[in-house]
C-alpha cells in the first residue's frame, strides 16, 4: 500500500477565532438558529481540515428580562431556567454536529471580569455619560417596564388589550403614555412614571472610527450600505443600564444598575475563549484579543442584530483598546415553505422534532446546498429538501461507491488496484481542489456544493461509459475491472474530503470503509493504490416523504401544546436587511401589474425613521396611499408633481402607520443613494409599464 506523494501548495497557518451568536436562553433551538450553528460549524470544519488553528466558541446568552420572566413562569430561578436550556441545547447541537471548542454561558465569572473592566475603561475614557431618564413602571412589580410589557386600550378606536406603540386594529401609532386603562403585562398593574438615572454609551464618540471600520472590508457592502444609512443620519448614544431587579450584572461602582444584556452579550465571546484559554495549554487570551493582534476573530450572526455587531460591538472594542472583530459574516432569515417561521403560523419546528425523524446530516448538506456569502433569507421548501438530498448524496455520491465497491469485495479480496484508468477524471478532481476551497472560505457554500455535484456527474458519466457490470461479465478483462473499481473508488474518496466540513458523520463513515486514518484536505492531492479497504455498508438513505410529513405534523402538535408564550412583541423587530428574490417563472412576473404614478402628495410619517407616506393617482376614482422606505434619499417637497412607477396589484399591508396600498420602485445602493423610476415621456397616470 503507497501514496503518490503530495503535491498540495503548503497553506501558512492562520489562528482564527470564530464565533456564532449566542442564542438567548428562553426557548428551544430551532430551525432557523441552525441555519447559523450549521453555516458556522462548516467554515471551521473547512478551517481545521485545512491546517489551521480554528477555535469555534460559543455560549448561551443568559442575561436580561426576557429569560428571568421564563424563569418565573417555570417557578424556578433563572439560574436554574438557564442551566435546564443549557443541558438541551448541549444535546441539540451535538446530534447536529456543531462543534464547538467551548460552549459557555454569559452568566460566568469570567464575563463579569471582562464586561467591568470594558465598562471602566470606556468611562475612564469619558465614553460612559449619565442622565435621568422617565419611564413607566410596575408598582407592584416594583419594576420598570419596556414597552413591550405594556398593553391597554387604543386611545383613537377604543380597542382593549393594544401594545403600548400601535393599535393592530386601526394602525393608530402612539406612545404607550397615550394608552388608555394602560396596564402591565406582567402584573396587571396600572403602570406609574418614574424616573431613574441611566448610564449611555457614547457611540457618537465613534462616528468617524465607524465610518472607517464598516468600510475596512469588515463587511460585505451590501450590510455596510444599510449601516451607512444609520451612520449618515447621526448615531445616538445607547442605553447600557437597567434598574433592578434584573437578572444581570450589577455595574461597578453603582447600586441597583445592571448592565444591559446587549452590553455583556458580545463580550460573552471572549468570557467563553477566555474560560477555553484557561484551561488549554497554548491557547492564549491576549495574543487573539489585544491591539494589532495577528490573530483573525470571525462572527457569524443573523441580519437582525447587524447594529449590536457592526456598530456597539467593534466601538467598544476600540474604546476599550482591544483589537476589533476581523469579520462580520451575515446571514439571512430561514423561511419554512416559504412562510416566515412562526408558531402561529405552525412553522416553528425545533432542532428536537427534526432530530426524531430525518438524518441531521441531510440538513446539513441542504442548508450548504442553499447558503451563499449573501443576506438573502433561505427557504427551506420539504420537497426540495427531498429531492435534492436524495439526487445528489444518495443518487450521486453514495452511488458511485456502491456501482464499485461490489466487485473490490468480491472479486478483488478487498484491495484496490495500483492503475489509475481515469487520469484526466483524477486529474479534474485534484485541481478543483483550490476552487472549492476558496468556496468555502468566502462562505460561497453554495457554489461549493454546485461544484462537487458537479464532478459527481462526471464520475457517473464515466462509470456509465466505462460499465463495470458489463465488464465483469467478459472473459479476461479482470484487470480492466480491478482498475475501473478502484478508480470509482477513489475518486468518491476526493468528492468525501470535498464534503466533509458539511457531512463529518457520513465522512468518518467513508474514512472507516476506505481504512484511512482521517480526510484532510491535502488528502485530495493523493489517490490510494493497492491498498485494502473494507465491506461497504450504505452510507445515506433517502429521505423518506412519511418521515418528513410525520415531522411536520409533531411540529404543529408540539405548537398546540405549548401555550403559546411568545407574543408578536418578544419577536425581533424586522431584520434592517431585505432579501433578495429568487428566480421566478415569466408567468409570476406578468402577474404584476405595474403603473406609472403621478405623486400627488408626500410626507414625513411621524415615528417612522426610513419612510415617507405618498399619495398616487393612478388614473382610478381613488388615489392610493403608499409608504416608502425613501425618506433618506428624498424630501417630500422633491416628489410632489413627479411620475413614477408603481406595483398597482400589490396586496394592501397593513403597517405600523397605516395601510400601504402597493410600492413604489426605486434603485440604487441605499440611503442617500436612492433613486425612484421616473419615466418621462408620455407617461401618464395609470398606463401599464411593460
Ligand atoms: N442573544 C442574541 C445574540 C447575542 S450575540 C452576542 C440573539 N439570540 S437569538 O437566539 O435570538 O438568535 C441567535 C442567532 O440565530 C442570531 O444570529 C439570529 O439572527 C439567528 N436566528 C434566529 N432566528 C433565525 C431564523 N429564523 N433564521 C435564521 N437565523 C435566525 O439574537
Ligand atoms: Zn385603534
Amino acid at each position: 500500500m503507497s501514496e503518490q506523494p503530495k503535491s498540495a501548495a503548503a497553506i501558512t497557518p492562520r489562528k482564527i477565532l470564530v464565533t456564532s451568536a449566542l442564542p438567548y436562553a428562553n426557548g428551544p433551538l430551532h430551525m432557523g438558529h441552525l441555519v447559523e450553528y450549521i453555516q458556522t460549524d462548516i467554515w471551521s470544519r473547512f478551517q481545521k481540515m485545512r491546517g489551521h488553528t480554528c477555535t469555534y466558541v460559543c455560549a448561551d446568552d443568559a442575561h436580561g428580562t426576557a429569560i428571568s420572566l421564563h424563569a418565573e413562569k417555570l417557578g424556578i430561578t433563572p439560574e436554574e431556567s438557564v442551566a435546564r436550556i443549557n443541558k438541551e441545547r448541549i444535546a441539540d447541537f451535538g446530534d447536529f454536529h456543531v462543534q464547538f471548542d467551548n460552549y459557555h454561558s454569559t452568566h460566568c465569572e469570567e464575563n463579569r471580569e471582562l464586561s467591568s473592566a470594558i465598562y471602566l475603561a470606556l468611562k475612564e475614557k469619558g465614553h460612559i455619560a449619565s442622565r435621568k431618564i422617565v419611564q413607566a413602571f410596575d408598582p407592584e412589580k416594583q419594576m420598570f417596564l419596556a414597552d413591550r410589557y405594556i398593553k391597554g386600550t387604543c386611545p383613537k378606536c377604543g380597542a382593549a388589550d393594544q401594545y403600548g406603540d400601535n393599535c393592530e386594529v386601526c394602525s393608530a401609532t402612539y406612545s404607550p403614555t397615550d394608552l388608555k386603562d394602560p396596564y402591565s403585562t406582567i402584573s396587571g398593574a396600572t403602570p406609574v412614571e418614574k424616573e431613574s438615572e441611566h448610564f449611555f454609551f457614547k457611540l457618537t464618540d465613534f462616528e468617524e472610527f465607524l465610518k472607517g471600520w464598516t468600510r475596512s472590508g469588515t463587511i460585505k457592502d451590501e450590510t455596510a450600505n444599510k449601516l451607512a444609512e444609520w451612520l449618515d443620519s447621526g448615531l445616538q448614544d445607547w442605553d447600557i443600564s437597567r434598574d433592578a431587579p434584573y437578572f444581570g450584572f450589577e455595574i461597578p461602582g453603582e447600586t441597583g444598575k445592571f448592565f444591559y444584556v446587549w452590553l455583556d452579550a458580545p463580550i460573552g465571546y471572549m468570557a467563553s475563549f477566555k474560560h477555553l484559554c484557561d484551561r488549554t495549554e497554548g491557547l492564549n487570551f491576549d495574543e487573539y484579543w489585544e491591539k494589532d493582534s495577528d490573530c483573525e476573530v470571525h462572527h457569524f450572526i443573523g441580519k437582525d442584530i447587524v447594529n449590536f455587531h457592526c456598530l456597539f460591538w467593534p466601538a467598544m472594542l476600540s474604546g476599550a483598546d482591544y483589537r476589533t472583530p476581523t469579520k462580520v459574516s451575515v446571514h439571512g432569515y430561514l423561511t419554512i415553505n416559504g412562510e416566515k417561521m412562526s408558531k402561529s403560523r405552525g412553522t416553528f419546528i425545533t432542532a428536537r422534532t427534526y432530530l426524531d425523524h430525518l438524518n441531521p446530516e441531510y440538513l446539513r448538506y441542504y442548508y450548504a446546498a442553499k447558503l451563499s456569502s449573501r443576506v438573502d433569507d433561505i427557504d427551506l421548501n420539504t420537497d426540495d429538501f427531498m429531492q435534492r438530498v436524495n439526487s445528489d448524496l444518495v443518487g450521486k455520491v453514495v452511488n458511485i461507491a456502491s456501482r464499485n465497491a461490489g466487485f473490490i469485495a468480491k472479486r478483488f479480496n478487498k484491495i484496490l488496484s495500483g492503475t489509475d484508468c481515469a487520469p484526466e477524471l483524477t486529474k479534474a478532481y485534484m485541481e478543483a481542489s483550490e476552487t472549492i476551497a476558496q468556496y468555502y472560505e468566502d462562505r460561497e457554500f453554495g457554489k461549493a456544493m454546485r461544484e462537487i455535484m458537479a464532478l459527481a456527474d462526471k464520475a457517473n458519466a464515466w462509470i456509465d461509459e466505462v460499465k463495470p457490470w458489463v465488464v465483469a461479465k467478459e472473459e479476461g478483462k479482470d484487470q480492466e475491472l480491478h482498475d475501473i473499481c478502484s478508480t470509482g473508488i477513489n475518486l468518491f474518496r476526493l468528492l468525501m474530503i470535498y464534503l466533509k466540513p458539511v457531512l463529518p458523520a457520513m465522512a468518518e463513515k467513508a474514512a472507516d470503509f476506505l481504512q484511512v486514518e482521517s480526510l484532510n484536505w491535502e488528502d485530495s492531492q493523493s489517490l490510494l493504490f493497492n491498498h485494502g479497504i473494507n465491506k461497504f455498508k450504505p452510507l445515506m438513505t433517502r429521505v423518506e416523504p412519511a418521515k418528513v410529513d410525520n415531522m411536520m405534523e409533531d411540529a404543529r402538535k408540539l405548537l398546540e401544546s405549548m401555550a403559546d408564550t411568545t407574543s408578536k412583541k418578544e419577536e425581533k423587530a424586522e431584520p434592517a436587511i431585505e432579501p433578495l428574490a429568487e428566480e421566478i417563472e415569466f408567468d409570476t412576473f406578468a402577474k404584476t401589474d405595474l403603473r406609472i404614478a403621478k405623486i400627488v402628495n408626500a410626507e414625513h410619517v411621524e415615528g417612522a425613521a426610513k419612510l415617507l407616506r405618498l399619495t398616487l393617482d393612478i388614473g382610478e376614482e381613488s388615489t392610493r396611499n403608499v409608504f416608502a422606505g425613501i425618506k433618506s434619499a428624498y424630501a417630500p417637497e422633491a416628489l410632489i408633481g413627479k411620475h413614477t412607477v408603481m406595483v398597482a396589484n400589490l396586496k394592501p399591508r397593513k403597517m405600523k402607520f397605516g395601510m400601504s396600498e402597493g410600492m413604489v420602485l426605486a434603485a440604487g445602493p441605499g440611503g442617500k443613494d436612492l433613486w425612484i423610476l421616473e419615466p418621462h415621456d408620455g407617461a401618464q397616470p395609470g398606463m401599464r409599464v411593460m
